[in-house]
This record gives C-alpha cells, structure tokens and sequence, in this order.
C-alpha cells in the first residue's frame, strides 16, 4: 500500500506520520505518479504550524512539488507543457501532497523533466524557481538591471541570483561568509547580513538598486530593502510580515494579501525545467531523507543547513 507523510495536528515536526493510503484511480483530466523526489519548503512546516493562514484541516497531506513517473492517466490529460502517457518521467508542481509514494494530481500540474535533470534536484527545482520568476518579473529585472537579493545562499535565493544573472542584472546577495565562494561562483558579488549590512550594501553598490528580492523577512532586510531603492514598489517581499505589510513593499505568494502570481509561476515552469536540462540553472541538493525521516528534513529544514534544497526520496 503506498504511504502518505501526514500533519496530524497543529504543531512542531512531532506531529508528522507515516499512514498507509491506497491511490485512488485517476479522473478524467488527472494522471498518477509514481514519486521519485519531491521537495521540502519551509512553507510546507508554516502549513501545520498554526502561523500560516486560515485554520487547516487534519490529517493534512504536505508537498507543493515532486519529481516521478506516470504510472495511469485518466481520460483526456494533458499535462502542462504537451500529451502525457504512462511512463513520461514529470516534474509537479503546484501539486497537493507530494510527500508519498503516489499521488493523483491535475495534468496541468506536471511538465515533463529534462532526462539529464536528477530526481532530487529535478523535485526542488520548481517551487524556489517560480518564485524566484515571479519576484523578478514584478520588479521588472532585465539587462543592466542591478539587484539585491537577500538570503541569496537559499533556494529562492540561488534561484534569484542565476536567473537575474541569465537576463544580465548585476547581482549583490546577502549569506553567510561560507557561502560567499559559492555566490561568486554564480556570478553575484556577495554580503555578509548582520549589523552594518546598509553600509556594507552601500560600499558595493553606492548608486544603489533598481530592484530587490527578499527571501528572509528581517527588519534588517527590510531596512535595507527601503533604504536603497527609489521606491517600496521596487522590493519584492517574500516573507510577508506585519512591517513589510505597512511599508508598501510588493508582497508576493500565498500570504493572506499577497499576490500568488498564479500566470506568472505556471509559465516559468517549461522556461525553468529547459534551463536547468541545458545545465544552465543549478539547484543545489542539500540532503535527502527517507519518508519516515520527514520530521528530521523539517528540522533541517528550520536549522543552518547545508545550502540547496532538502528532498524526500520515498
Ligand atoms: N512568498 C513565496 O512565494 C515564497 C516562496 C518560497 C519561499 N518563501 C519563503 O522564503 C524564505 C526562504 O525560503 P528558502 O526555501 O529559500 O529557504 P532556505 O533554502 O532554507 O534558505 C534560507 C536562507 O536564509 C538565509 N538567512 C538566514 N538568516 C538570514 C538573515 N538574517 N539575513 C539574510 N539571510 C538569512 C540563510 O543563509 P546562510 O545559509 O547564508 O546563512 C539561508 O540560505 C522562507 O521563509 C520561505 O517560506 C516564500
């Protein structure tokens, strides 16, 4: 019987199970997959945490992206990028609940994966990616564009750094000094954060930026975001916080009141998988853990850890 990782309850990682769950067949315009992958995302502890959003339903099943194989399609599915037949090897997202062996998902969730993409790196390359898409899109990144992205050494914030560098942007990145070697590698002139990081952005980039992402949510990001940019309205906020919510910045994902950029996420999915088949946009693997580890990823995933994306290999 196929397993589900399940939020039993509001809570800590503790509250994660394993439980047996038959898959149901697929519908007509759905498909299901056999998880190979699937990525972890802070979003996916916030989810059963008790901070994000209205009140949730439990048993919750958890995982917005998976890499895998289709083992059936129901009538007249597609997926997102062209025809779907059983063994196409697809990457999912936006998915509910990739977190198990199986899952029954919408055609129009899968794009197929590029065969040199990994599982591991192929399933935690979506959610980070898109994001990273939707917050240079809304402050209208391009050549000759100079941007700062805080938490640069994250996923969203390795996904920002390669993609702005990809449209020809100059690129500060804030990370801690044993991933500034790696933030060079990528094309990015990095920053340590911490006390003093406005005068450390200013001494890089004293004309200051046409843009910045955020992907940290402090009041020390937040201050710099506003102190050198011309407008709020050029500070893509990826953390949305009552202070980012006051201060005019563009607030962006699921957050209540933000923008979900739903158009703008499903499009950069084919755009992303060809970059990263090309070899040209690289998600780093951090760790990967079995399905019964799920609680240690979510602790991993809340700690210091290594740089890239945590994934579940069922
Ligand atoms: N709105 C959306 O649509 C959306 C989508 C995806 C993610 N998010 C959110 O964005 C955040 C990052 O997600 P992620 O997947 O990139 O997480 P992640 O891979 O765990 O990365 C977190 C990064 O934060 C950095 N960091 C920690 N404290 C910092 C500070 N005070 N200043 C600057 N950087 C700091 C760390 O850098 P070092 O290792 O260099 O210290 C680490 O690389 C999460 O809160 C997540 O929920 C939002």
């Amino acid at each position: 019987v196929p397993r589900v990782v399940v939020a039993t309850a509001t809570g800590g990682p503790e509250v994660l199970a394993v439980v047996d769950e038959p898959t149901r067949p697929p519908d007509p315009g759905e498909a299901v997959v056999a998880i190979r992958a699937a990525g972890v995302n802070p979003v996916d502890v916030k989810r059963y945490g008790g901070s994000y959003g209205n009140p949730q339903e439990f048993p919750m099943r958890l995982g917005f992206e998976l890499a895998g194989v289709v083992v059936a399609v129901g009538d007249r599915t597609e997926a997102a990028d062209g025809p779907l037949a059983v063994a196409d090897e697809v990457i999912g997202y936006r998915v509910q609940g990739a977190y198990a062996d199986e899952l029954v998902t919408p055609g129009f969730s899968l794009v197929h994966k590029p065969s040199t993409l990994d599982w591991a790196s192929a399933a935690g390359l979506m959610l980070a990616g898109a994001t990273a898409v939707h917050a240079l899109d809304a402050t209208e990144v391009g050549e000759g564009s100079t941007v700062l992205v805080h938490a640069a050494a994250g996923a969203v914030g390795l996904m920002a750094v390669q993609l702005a560098r990809i449209r020809g942007a100059r690129v500060v990145g804030t990370a801690s000094e044993r991933n500034h070697a790696l933030l060079r590698e990528l094309g990015a002139e990095p920053v340590a954060y911490g006390a003093g990081l406005l005068d450390r952005v200013r001494a890089v980039a004293p004309q200051g930026f046409d843009a910045v992402v955020d992907a940290v949510g402090s009041g020390e990001a937040l201050d710099v975001s506003l102190a050198v940019t011309s407008s709020p309205a050029h500070v893509a906020e990826l953390v949305v916080t009552p202070r980012a919510r006051e201060s005019g910045v563009l607030l962006l994902g699921g957050a209540p009141g933000a923008d979900p950029g739903t158009e703008i996420r499903d499009r950069a999915r084919p755009v992303l998988a060809a970059l990263a088949g090309e070899g040209r946009l690289h998600m780093p693997v951090a760790g990967t853990y079995p399905l019964e580890g799920a609680a240690e990823a979510h602790r991993a995933i809340l700690g210091a850890h290594p740089v890239g994306k945590i994934v579940l290999v069922p």
